[in-house]
């Protein structure tokens, strides 16, 4: 056999790339959580704190900690240990890309010892690496110990991740500058929705051994439970167990279908609001796929059928464990899944069973509600692409770089009209650029559906 020669990454231009591996604010603070989770914190603290470029995020455990030793394997790209079945961890990268999709600088400090605050602390500094083209990491000396990583380590084990020179997350240009103060305070407002949903069941102690309380600015996050369990008007559906044979073993896939009630069917109009979820009702509909209990995608149906206001009550759990994680194909961030080809076609089949009753439910209360009062106008009943309704795929927020060009922020759930066609009032070049404006905010499976329905909007035009 040949003799190898290594051949090591230039660091200064992979850890560029791979601060763009698809993290948000949102899903890069879930990754350190779950770490936190996996290292058996039963509390984990965020906080931000605003200084103009000296602003900064932490986010604190009280886990079992690492020594030395493991604290700098942890911070190597591709960090090895052994995964538990029910391991949140997965690739040896969240750590440190979750991170630096966010900031410029890392610092990663634990205590592990219980009789003793001793603490370790280490770095990874962006200017470092641009300066050196090194993949090296920088201890922190105990006298650059930041406060809080003191504070908070002196009362337990566990560890403190701090995120410094926010550039993503405040912007290039003015850091100092009142919008990026603004932005901070959306995200972290905006970080709590998402994290009551991903660890509902944690917080809600569903998880067996896995009890879990999450702080933000102090606060503590009350868990968001897409199945409203305590609405009496609820109706679970009979759950549907198919079995894969993984790469790493067989596992069950543990479908849990529920129809939530109608608006007027809702115990109150405040718990009716609250079900609606973070990107409100239309866009909450689907599949809520978890991968070892923490929430991995959350409505959609997976290119299985297209968002319907129809089904807006349909919201169906979905349970799989990380052996299955090849046939999922999960990815970095842990944002996207797809179904195992073997059980796509069992999948297809239950869905229409169990959107026909959301259907159904949906249908009925409008129509009682029509009988008690003079109707609103219904709502178009096509998906997506049909001829005679033009719906616009919802975006969580849209982004400020959209939502100025559409001239409507609020837009999440809008049934917008069928943009005027033959020539009448909307341009080839308006259409397609509204397609790339809706493309910017969709989801991967969305993208082709995007796509046809501009298309046939197009053809509509030139006719
Ligand atoms: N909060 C934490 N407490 C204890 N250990 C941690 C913590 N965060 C990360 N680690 C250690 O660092 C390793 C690397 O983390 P990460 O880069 O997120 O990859 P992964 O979680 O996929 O293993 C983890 O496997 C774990 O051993
Ligand atoms: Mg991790």
């Amino acid at each position: 056999m040949s003799i190898g020669v290594e051949s090591i990454p230039g660091a200064r231009r992979l850890i560029k790339s791979l601060r763009d591996m698809g993290y948000e604010f949102e899903s890069a603070v879930a990754d350190l959580i779950d770490n936190s989770i996996a290292a058996r914190a039963n509390t984990v603290r965020i906080n931000s704190h605003w200084a103009g470029a000296d602003s900064y995020v932490s986010i604190a455990d009280n886990g079992v900690g690492m020594s030395p030793q493991e604290l700098r394997e942890a911070l190597r790209f591709g960090a090895e240990r052994d995964y538990d079945d029910d391991d949140l961890g997965k690739f040896g990268l969240g750590l440190k890309t979750a991170s630096l999709s966010q900031c410029r600088k890392l610092i990663v400090a634990s205590r592990q010892n219980e009789s003793r605050a001793d603490i370790n602390a280490y770095c990874w500094d962006m200017a470092h690496i641009e300066a050196t083209n090194k993949w090296e990491i920088l201890p922190v000396r105990s006298a650059d110990m930041p406060e809080q990583v003191r504070l908070h380590l002196k009362e337990t084990t566990g560890t403190v991740v701090i995120w410094q020179q926010l550039d993503r997350i405040l912007g290039y240009n003015n850091p100092d500058g009142e919008p990026a103060r603004k932005r901070l305070i959306e995200m972290c407002r905006k970080l709590e929705e998402h994290v009551a949903m991903v660890f509902h069941r944690f917080l809600e102690n569903k998880v067996r051994g896995k009890r879990l309380a999450i702080y933000i600015q102090d606060d503590k996050v009350t868990p968001w439970d897409p199945f409203v369990a305590n609405e009496p008007k609820r109706k679970a559906l009979e759950p549907l167990s198919l079995r894969v044979d993984g790469h790493y073993g067989r596992s069950d896939v543990v479908f849990e279908p529920y129809v939530l009630p109608a608006q007027s069917m809702f115990s109150s109009p405040e718990a009716h609001k609250r079900a609606s979820g973070p990107n409100q009702w239309n866009r909450q509909q689907g599949f809520y796929i978890y991968r070892a209990d923490r929430l991995i995608q959350s409505g959609g149906w997976s290119g299985i059928r297209t968002i319907d206001e129809h089904l807006k009550l349909a919201r169906i759990a979905v349970f799989f464990s990380p052996k299955l994680d090849e046939e999922f194909k999960i990815n970095v961030p842990k944002m996207k899944v797809a179904f195992p080809a073997e059980i796509r076609a069992d999948v297809e089949k239950a869905v229409k069973t169990w959107t026909k009753v959301a259907d159904e439910t949906y249908r009925t209360a409008n129509k009682n509600a029509g009988a008690a009062s003079p109707a609103p106008a219904p709502l178009p009943a096509a998906p997506v692409a049909a001829k005679g309704s033009w719906k616009l795929p919802t975006s969580p927020a849209p982004s400020p770089a959209t939502s100025g060009a559409l001239g409507n922020p609020g837009y999440s759930n809008a049934n917008v009209p069928v943009p005027p066609t033959n020539g009448a009032g909307v341009t080839s070049e308006e259409l397609a650029r509204v397609g790339r404006l809706l493309k910017r905010v969709a989801k991967p499976d969305e993208l082709p559906v995007i796509d046809a329905a501009v298309a046939r909007a197009q053809s509509t035009l030139e006719a």
